[in-house]
């Protein structure tokens, strides 16, 4: 099965087998068999065996580490590693930032080597033992000394299931969380998916959907909610919870929801007293609210600010509770006909002006486009604007409309474009990574949060190849500046095994799979052409982003397609970037041909930096990303034999599946402008013959 994913530990050959050291033991610094280092002394124990067939034994705490047999495999904190008699060793270590660790190789004169994991916390020390282990099952070499820490301290899931068990954009069967309203008794899932998460050093997540309005804190339900936290914290991982704005009114008895008004705030404060009762260690809450038709502060004439710091005020007695307030916050009635309307604009326009309103534990969550996770979006602009409030900057690894993986799209060179977009604020060097890693304006928590839509399949997601983008996410909060190729070479191997014909077909399809989707999809900015009307998001349907109040238009008649989000004439959008981007984003001379249309409306025959009209532009686009396509089922073959043919089979289906549905793109999508515009493709391919 692929309930594993990446942590398969499938056994090593034998001359691998016998270079390793002879491990004796494995030494837990902690009594406690709930914590994270007793979780890493049983993980490693499983390693071990799975990958060298070796019995190890776990022995639980000791001061004498050295009196110890060689080779040991010893994991603890840094402070209890202190106090043994390693304290000199641990002395020397490296400063380490939050769940960081120090991972460590000392041979022994006899042959033998000791392998020491200390985590600036019980969780860094869990992911020091993930890492030997992910080294040991790739056959790299340990490091002698090596320390590595987190760039933000938020790396947090957002899941979107709902109580009845259904996940909102879920596709990979019903939740492992909730059904029929209440939390699942089997948790079994749950722990195994923080056991995933721990492996890339994700360490919160929250629980169920933003759009949710059951009764999540009933008792029956507040218990389980402190059974799904039991199931995931020795995995290090926190949970929290998406909060409906309306609660006191719909469930509460109370005639408003009111952030002001004082019964509404005590029924806050009750409901989180309750809730930290079952949950003691509470991430905090995710507030969707004045978004696609739910309530919000606006609602009741007050601010955002207001209705986010009813929740931070309710936090705060507890603990380190944070509100995750979401900026995608926007009027879905929008009227077209006005040439100035612009979704785009909605984030900055909502939150401009708040920067200094917000509790200290409050946290703008911003979707890392302007819209709505689109095959290629500009950076959102309200990334530019908040200082003094810290930032999550929101991804998704479900691929709502980037063929809800159905298609492989492998997202790390998509996240990239956004990670790595420096905005220039105040004409400084301001890379995207660097506002959410905290280090340019000093934050002390911001980060990372991602859509995932794991469900009850044992593929997690649907498919095989799309935990890629689960293990790459955890990678890129660790650290942003990853190489791609390298992150999916090293999943590749752990996932499918190390022969070189695997880990470069996966590699070549992967770095392929991207660009390949923007060809047969939405090319140059004009976002991906899904279905918006039916809101499936899934499958090519240009007519349907117009004429809705959505607002992802393209304004496409017959003689030109795009968004003018210029300033001199058009939204005014491009002037929501710190001066220097904004200037590049107003002249069309300066937008990149891959944002072009995101931010200027052209004639189809409009010329672009290729050389190529926008046209032309399309019909090829869509013809090489299919061709692309067709490849994948034919390189997959390669692996046949290689890997287990379960795995073969179902992924040689979905690429199969891919490399067809990219055809009906291509056609539906160049016979669609075709027809709009009349203007035939210079090579004969489009249009009825
Ligand atoms: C998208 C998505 C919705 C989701 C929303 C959100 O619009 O299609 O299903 O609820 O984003 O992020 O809240």
């Amino acid at each position: 099965t692929g309930l594993e994913g990446w942590l398969r530990y499938a056994p090593l050959p034998a001359e691998i087998i016998s270079l390793q050291p002879s491990f004796s033991h494995i030494v837990a610094l902690s009594r406690s068999e709930t914590s994270p280092i007793y979780t890493a002394a049983k993980e490693l124990q499983d390693g071990l065996k799975k990958l060298l067939n070796r019995d190890v034994n776990i022995v639980k705490t000791a001061t004498e580490i050295k009196e110890i047999p060689s080779s040991k495999i010893v994991v603890g904190t840094l402070d209890s590693f202190s106090l043994t008699d390693e304290k000199i060793e641990v002395d020397r270590i490296p400063d380490l930032k939050e769940d960081g660790y120090w991972l460590s190789t000392r041979k022994i004169d006899s042959g033998t080597t000791d392998i020491l994991i200390a985590g600036q916390n019980e969780r860094g020390a869990l992911y020091g033992a993930f890492q030997f282990l992910m080294l040991l099952a790739q056959n790299k070499p340990y490091p002698e000394s090596h320390t590595s820490s987190p760039q933000a301290p938020i790396r947090w899931i957002n899941q979107w299931d709902n109580l009845d068990g259904t996940i909102e954009r879920g596709y990979a069967g019903p939740s492992i969380f909730f059904k029929d309203g209440a939390v699942l008794d089997d948790l079994t899932r749950v722990a195994q998916y923080a056991r995933l998460m721990a492996s890339v050093g994700l360490n919160g997540i929250i629980v169920n959907n933003v759009n949710s309005h059951c009764n999540l804190f009933n008792p029956t339900n507040m218990k389980g909610l402190g059974r799904i936290a039991d199931a995931m914290r020795p995995w290090g991982v926190r949970i929290g919870v998406a909060l409906y704005f309306d609660t006191p009114k719909d469930l509460g008895g109370l005639p408003t929801s009111d952030p002001l008004n004082p019964d509404v705030v005590s029924y806050w404060n009750d409901l989180t007293t309750r809730l930290y009762r079952n949950v003691p260690d509470l991430l905090g809450y995710l507030i969707k609210a004045n978004s696609e038709g739910q309530p919000g502060p606006l609602t009741y004439g007050r601010t955002l600010a207001d209705g986010a710091n009813l929740f931070a005020r309710a936090l705060k007695p507890h603990g380190d509770g944070l509100v995750m307030y979401r900026a995608f916050v926007y009027n879905h009635h929008l009227d077209e006909s006005n040439l100035k309307n612009d979704r785009a604009n909605a984030a900055v326009e909502f939150f401009d002006g708040l920067d200094d309103e917000f509790e200290d534990n409050v946290i703008v969550q911003i979707k890392y486009g302007p819209i709505d996770f689109q095959i290629r979006e500009p950076p959102s602009p309200l990334l530019s604007h908040l200082r003094r409030t810290p930032i999550i900057l929101e991804f998704q690894v479900c691929q709502e409309y980037l063929g809800q993986q159905s298609h492989l799209v492998y997202l790390p060179p998509l996240w990239r474009t956004i990670l790595d977009f420096d905005l220039r604020i105040d004409g400084t060097p301001s890379v995207v990574r660097d506002i959410v890693s905290g280090s340019k304006f000093d934050w002390k928590r911001s980060g990372y949060a991602a859509v995932v839509n794991v469900g009850q399949d044992s593929t997690w997601l649907g498919s095989h190849m799309a935990m890629s983008n689960l293990y790459a996410y955890g990678c890129y909060c660790w650290d942003a500046s990853r190489d791609e190729v390298t992150v999916i070479q090293d999943w590749a191997r752990l996932t499918f095994g190390s022969h070189p014909t695997i880990v470069d077909t996966i590699t070549k399809i992967s770095m392929e799979s991207w660009p390949a989707y923007e060809n047969y999809s939405g090319n140059l900015g004009i976002q991906t052409l899904c279905d918006i009307v039916k809101h499936c998001h899934y499958g090519p349907s240009p007519a349907a982003m117009d004429g809705n109040g959505w607002g992802q238009w393209t304004r496409a008649d017959s003689h030109a397609i795009g968004m003018d989000r210029t300033v001199a004439t058009g939204t005014g959008n491009a002037g929501q970037y710190p001066p220097e981007v904004a200037a590049m984003f107003e002249d069309i001379k300066t937008t990149p041909d891959d944002l072009l249309l995101w931010f200027h409306h052209v004639p189809y025959t409009h010329q672009l930096k290729s050389g190529k009209t926008v046209i032309q532009h399309f019909y090829d686009a869509h013809y090489d990303g299919a061709k692309t396509a067709q490849t994948f089922p034919v390189q997959w073959q390669a692996l046949r034999g290689l890997i287990d043919e379960n795995r073969f089979h179902h992924t040689a289906l979905r690429l199969t599946y891919q490399a067809g549905h990219s055809i009906v793109w291509r056609d539906s999508i160049n016979n669609f402008y075709h027809a709009k515009c009349g203007i035939p493709d210079v090579h004969g391919r489009v249009g009825n013959h």
